[in-house]
């Protein structure tokens, strides 16, 4: 399928909720000249306990979504899709297509990090998709993959102040500590929001946010390729969610304060 290569045409996001929005403020810190539509398909979040055909579905509507919104390229800021639908739909659209994990693991392969933890959702970790990737540049890391099934819920539901939330968050990182891993992959993007959380038990530095790389990586290859707007002055952005706009405002905040809610579209 022939690409878009209009530089100036808009760049599409999407995940299953807020958790696109740790790449999101990124990528727009980098290139604040762009047009950026973002969607989040809060309807059928939380997408790590899908199957594939279903995801499959979602991605595939949203992408059409993109077609008709006409843009150049689309970050699949989900873990999740990246590892399970990605290879599948990768040709079909006439967009360029970012999936976090292929985009980062080179990168973090090449850090020669011995043991390596991954936090994912249960959908990513039965995929093993980070230690397939990651392997493919390097063989010898030790790569210990946990799923947290709750903590998508955690953020999208906005309960990171509950004591029960904790509690979730502490026996996955005890069950993780067995290991003893140098670094940890925050393997779901909505795991950054519980970053004030997750240092008071394991120190900052450990953690691996694939978002820094992924952005850089966007970054980069939309360069090589002669696609960054030559726009001088700041772009717009649209958010579009499948359900509940101001949930998505309110617990999206945390890492990007929308001027306007979003708004509601099924796909
Ligand atoms: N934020 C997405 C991910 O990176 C999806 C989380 C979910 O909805 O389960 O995996």
């Amino acid at each position: 399928m022939i690409k878009n290569n209009d530089k100036n045409l808009p760049i599409a996001f999407f995940d299953s909720g807020v958790g696109g929005l740790t790449v999101f403020e990124k990528l727009k810190k980098l290139l604040p000249n762009e047009n950026y539509i973002y969607y989040g398909d809060t309807k059928n979040m939380p997408y790590g306990e899908k199957t594939e055909a279903q995801l499959i579905e979602f991605a595939d509507k949203i992408f059409k979504f993109f077609e008709q919104q006409n843009v150049k390229a689309v970050v699949m800021a989900c873990n999740t899709t990246s590892a399970i639908t990605y290879e599948k739909l990768k040709n079909n659209y006439n967009f360029r297509i970012y999936p976090i994990i292929q985009s980062v693991s080179k990168v973090i392969a090449q850090q020669n990090i011995k043991r390596i933890g991954v936090f994912a959702t249960p959908a990513t970790i039965n995929s093993h998709a980070y230690s397939k990737e990651i392997r493919k540049y390097n063989n010898d890391t030790a790569i210990f993959e946990i799923a947290c099934p709750e903590w998508v819920k955690i953020v999208e539901g906005n309960k990171l102040k509950q004591p029960e939330s904790l509690l979730q968050i502490k026996e996955k990182i005890r069950e993780m500590e067995i290991h003893n891993p140098e670094k940890i992959i925050l393997g779901c993007t909505h795991y950054p929001y519980l970053l004030e959380i997750l240092k008071q038990f394991v120190p900052e530095h450990k953690f691996i946010d694939p978002a820094i790389e992924f952005s850089k990586f966007i970054k980069d290859d939309l360069q090589k390729n002669n696609l960054l707007s030559d726009k001088i002055t700041e772009g717009e952005e649209k958010f579009y969610v499948s359900s509940s706009p101001e949930n998505f405002k309110v617990s999206g905040s945390l890492f990007y304060k929308l001027k306007d809610t979003p708004e509601k579209r099924e796909v």
